[in-house]
């Protein structure tokens, strides 16, 4: 999938280094840093989690730089959207929505029903985005994240419907 001249692709092994500091600066910021390289190299190979890089080809090089990444787990009907950044230079340019629709294309391939997510309660910009994508909040969860030093933040829980399933008929009679 392409971008403007960003390839959106599987991550690889050499990605790992980038993908944990854009984790820790556009993600974890002020919350220690949980995804350090050996934590990527788990979600990499771990079989139920797809981790998508978006890498843009460097002018005059051949070089290519890792300017997004996203990190979805896969159950049998539900997916969990545990990572989502873009490095602030390359943002609005649609390189998010690319990563969330592939890894919600492949969970809708998967027969996946519902994408979870948690957000912190003032990323306006992130819940903004989400939003626009078909996320809805279902929940505030107080104190989700934990930093150092006993610092905490609320989080939103979001979910987005891939597939609306019937209501149980409760209580009726066959
Ligand atoms: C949230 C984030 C991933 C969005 O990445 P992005 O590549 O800039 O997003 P896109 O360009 O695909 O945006 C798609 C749409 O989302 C909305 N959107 C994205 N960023 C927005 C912002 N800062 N303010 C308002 N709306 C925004 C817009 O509707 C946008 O469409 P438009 O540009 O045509 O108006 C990015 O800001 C980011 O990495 N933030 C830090 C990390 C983070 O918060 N991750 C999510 C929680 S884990």
């Amino acid at each position: 999938m392409t971008v403007r001249s960003v390839e959106i692709e599987l991550a690889r092994s050499q990605d790992i280094p980038s993908i944990a500091l854009l984790a820790r600066d556009e993600i974890e910021h002020g919350l220690g840093w949980r995804y350090r390289p050996e934590a990527v190299r788990g979600l990499l190979h771990d079989p139920d989690t797809v981790v998508l890089v978006a890498r843009r080809s460097e002018p005059e090089s051949a070089a290519c730089k890792v300017v997004g990444f996203a990190v979805m787990t896969y159950d049998a009907l539900e997916a969990h959207l545990k990572l989502l950044a873009v490095s602030p230079e390359h943002r609005r340019q649609g390189i998010a929505r690319s990563l969330l629709s592939w890894v919600e294309k492949t969970a809708l391939f998967a027969g996946v029903q519902r994408v979870y997510l948690e957000v912190r309660q003032e990323n306006a910009p992130a819940l903004t985005f989400y939003e626009s994508a078909g996320f809805e909040r279902i929940e505030l969860v107080q104190n989700y994240y934990r930093g150092p030093g006993g610092r905490s933040e609320n989080a939103w829980r979001m979910h987005h419907v891939l597939v609306e399933t019937e209501a149980p008929n409760q209580g009726l009679q066959t």
